[in-house]
C-alpha cells in the first residue's frame, strides 16, 4: 500500500532466522499462546493504527513467512508489504533495505515518519503504538523507546551523558561498566524518514558481531547535534524480546494471561488461569466456566453458559449454549450443539456434529457423523460415518463398521444411517452401507449387515440354546 502522507508507516524487522531459538522455522513463525508470534503484532498494530502503512523485512524463509501472514484473512487489510532483506547484516541494514524498496522512496518523498519495531516483540501494547504515533517534535531526529528493564541481559544500554542520550551499547560491545545499566533499548523507533536514510548511510559494521546496527542511528544524531527524544515505558513486561526458547515460553505465558484477564473480565470464569491455554483466535459469547488444564485452540468458539471439565481440549470446535464438556474430552473441528453433554473422555474428531441436548458419553469415539437431537450415546462406542437422527438411544459398545479394507471410487469408508426414535441395544455392531429407519429395535448383540424396516425388531445373533445339567458333567470330566 503507498504510505499516507498523514499517518507514521510502520516497519517491522523481521528477517533474521533467530539462531538462538535453534530451530529451523522462522524465529517470527513460532507460536506464542498458539499462533505466529507476529500474528499478535499485526493485530495490535491494526486496532491501534488503522490507517499506517506496514512494511515488513523478510529474510530468512521469506516464502513461508510471506504465506503465513497472507492466508490469514485478517490482516489483508494492512496490506503489508513485503521488503526482502536478502542476507541478514543487523538491524540497520534491515532499515536500510526498507528505504531502498519503493515502498520506502514512496515514504521518503512524502516526508513521513517511520515507527520500527521489532518482529519478535508480541507484547507491545495498543496504548504503546499510540502514543508512538504522535507527531515528532520540529528539532528531533528521532524518538527512542527505553525501559528499565530489571534484568538487562542480552539488551542494547542506553548510554546518557547527564540526560541526554549519547549512544546505544550493545551487550556484546559494551564495557563491564555500561553492562551495569538498567535502562535499555528494545529496537522501538520513531524515525524522521529523511534522517534515518543520511544516518543509515554513515553507520558501519565495525562492532563485536560485525553488523550494521540500527542503534547506531543514536550516536549518528548525537554527532549531527540532532536532538533524540526518548519515551521511557514503565512496563517492561511490553517490551519483553523473544530470542530463545526460554524466552519465547515466557512472553506465551503472559501473552496467554493477558487474554485469560480479558475474558475474565467479561464473564469467563477460568478455576485455574495458571494451567489453561486460550489462543488468540478463540471466542467466548458470554459467560463461561472452564476448569484447570483445558487448552483451546484455533477458531474455537464457547457459546453462553458453557462448562468446560478439566483437561478438555478443543482445536476448531463449536460449543453451543449450555453444553457440557466433561473431564478429558478431546475434540477438533467439531459442533457441540446448545445443552449437549459430552464426556468425560469422549473423542470427537473432524466434521464430528452432536445435535442439541444429545449425549454422547464416556469413551465414544464420533468421527464425521451427525448425531441428532436428544440422541444419546452413553458408553463405549465408535461412531464413523453416519446420520444418526433424533431422539436415537444406543446402548453400550455399540460400532458402526465403516471399513472394508477396500477403496472404491477413491471412497474408503461406507455410511451407516440410523433414523429418529430407532432404539439400539447394548453390544450392537452395523456393518455399513446400512439403514436402520425409524422407530425399529435392535436387539442387544445384533450384527446388523442388512437394513432394518421401519418399526421392526432387527435380531442378529445366535440363538442361546440351555443343556440342563451339562454344566455340572462339564466339570466332573475335569478337563
Ligand atoms: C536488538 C537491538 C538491541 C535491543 C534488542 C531488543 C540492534 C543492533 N540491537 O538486538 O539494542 O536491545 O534488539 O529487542 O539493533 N533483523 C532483521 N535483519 C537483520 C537482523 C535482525 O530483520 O539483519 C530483525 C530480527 O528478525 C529481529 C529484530 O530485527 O526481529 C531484532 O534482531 P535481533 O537479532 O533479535 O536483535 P537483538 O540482538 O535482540
Ligand atoms: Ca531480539
Amino acid at each position: 500500500m503507498v504510505p499516507s502522507p498523514k499517518a507514521p508507516a510502520v516497519l517491522i524487522l523481521a528477517a533474521g532466522q533467530g539462531k538462538r531459538m535453534k530451530s529451523p522455522l522462522p524465529k517470527v513463525l513460532h507460536r506464542v499462546a498458539g499462533e505466529p508470534l507476529l500474528f499478535p503484532i499485526l493485530r495490535k498494530i491494526r486496532r491501534a493504527l488503522p490507517d499506517a502503512s506496514v512494511g515488513l523485512v523478510v529474510g530468512h524463509g521469506r516464502d513461508l513467512v510471506q504465506a503465513t501472514i497472507q492466508e490469514q484473512s485478517e490482516f489483508s487489510k494492512l496490506g503489508i508489504e513485503f521488503i526482502f532483506q536478502s542476507e541478514q547484516k543487523g538491524t540497520g541494514h534491515a532499515a536500510r533495505c526498507a528505504l531502498d524498496s519503493n515502498w520506502g522512496k514512496a515514504l521518503l518523498k512524502n516526508g513521513q515518519a517511520l515507527i520500527v519495531l521489532p518482529g519478535d516483540t508480541p507484547l507491545v501494547s495498543e496504548d504503546l503504538l499510540r502514543k508512538l504515533a504522535s507527531p515528532l517534535g520540529k528539532n528531533s531526529a528521532l524518538r527512542l523507546l527505553t525501559c528499565e528493564f530489571p534484568d538487562p541481559t542480552g539488551y542494547g544500554r542506553v548510554v546518557r551523558k547527564g540526560k541526554t542520550v549519547t549512544r546505544i551499547a550493545e551487550e556484546k560491545d559494551a564495557s563491564p561498566r555500561e553492562r551495569q545499566i538498567r535502562e535499555v533499548a528494545v529496537s522501538i523507533y520513531v524515525f524522521h524518514s529523511s534522517f534515518l536514510q543520511a544516518a543509515l548511510s554513515q553507520i558501519s559494521n565495525r562492532n563485536a558481531q560485525g553488523e550494521f546496527y540500527l542503534t547506531d542511528a543514536i550516536s549518528c544524531a548525537v554527532k549531527k547535534k540532532k536532538h533524540v527524544e526518548t519515551l521511557k515505558w514503565m512496563n517492561p513486561e511490553d517490551l519483553l524480546g523473544i530470542n530463545d526458547p526460554w524466552e519465547l515460553s515466557q512472553v506465551s505465558k503472559i501473552l496467554n494471561l493477558r487474554g485469560l484477564e480479558d475474558w475474565g473480565r467479561r464473564g469467563v470464569y477460568f478455576l485455574d488461569p495458571d494451567s489453561t491455554w486460550v489462543d488468540g483466535g478463540v471466542l467466548f459469547e458470554g459467560n463461561a466456566v472452564i476448569h484447570p488444564q483445558v487448552i483451546l485452540r484455533g477458531k474455537t468458539v464457547i457459546g453462553n453458559e458453557a462448562e468446560l471439565g478439566p483437561g478438555v481440549v478443543l482445536e476448531n470446535v463449536q460449543v453451543g449454549e449450555s453444553a457440557i464438556i466433561e473431564t478429558g474430552t478431546v475434540a477438533e473441528r467439531a459442533q457441540i450443539g446448545a445443552g449437549a453433554q459430552v464426556g468425560p473422555y469422549a473423542r470427537l474428531r473432524p466434521e464430528a456434529v452432536v445435535g442439541p441436548e444429545a449425549k454422547i458419553g464416556n469413551f465414544v469415539e464420533l468421527k464425521k457423523s451427525r448425531i441428532g437431537a436428544r440422541t444419546k450415546i452413553a458408553h463405549l462406542s465408535y461412531v464413523g460415518d453416519a446420520e444418526i437422527g433424533n431422539d436415537v438411544n444406543i446402548g453400550c459398545g455399540f460400532i458402526t463398521c465403516n471399513f472394508d479394507g477396500r477403496i472404491i471410487e477413491g471412497q474408503r469408508k461406507h455410511k451407516t444411517w440410523i433414523e429418529d426414535d430407532v432404539f439400539v441395544g447394548s453390544d450392537c455392531q452395523t456393518v455399513a452401507p446400512v439403514r436402520i429407519r425409524k422407530g425399529a429395535y435392535i436387539a442387544s448383540g445384533s450384527t446388523i449387515t442388512e437394513d432394518v424396516e421401519a418399526d421392526s425388531l432387527a435380531i442378529a445373533r445366535a440363538r442361546q440354546v440351555n443343556k440342563t445339567g451339562y454344566a455340572r458333567k462339564l466339570l466332573s470330566k475335569n478337563l
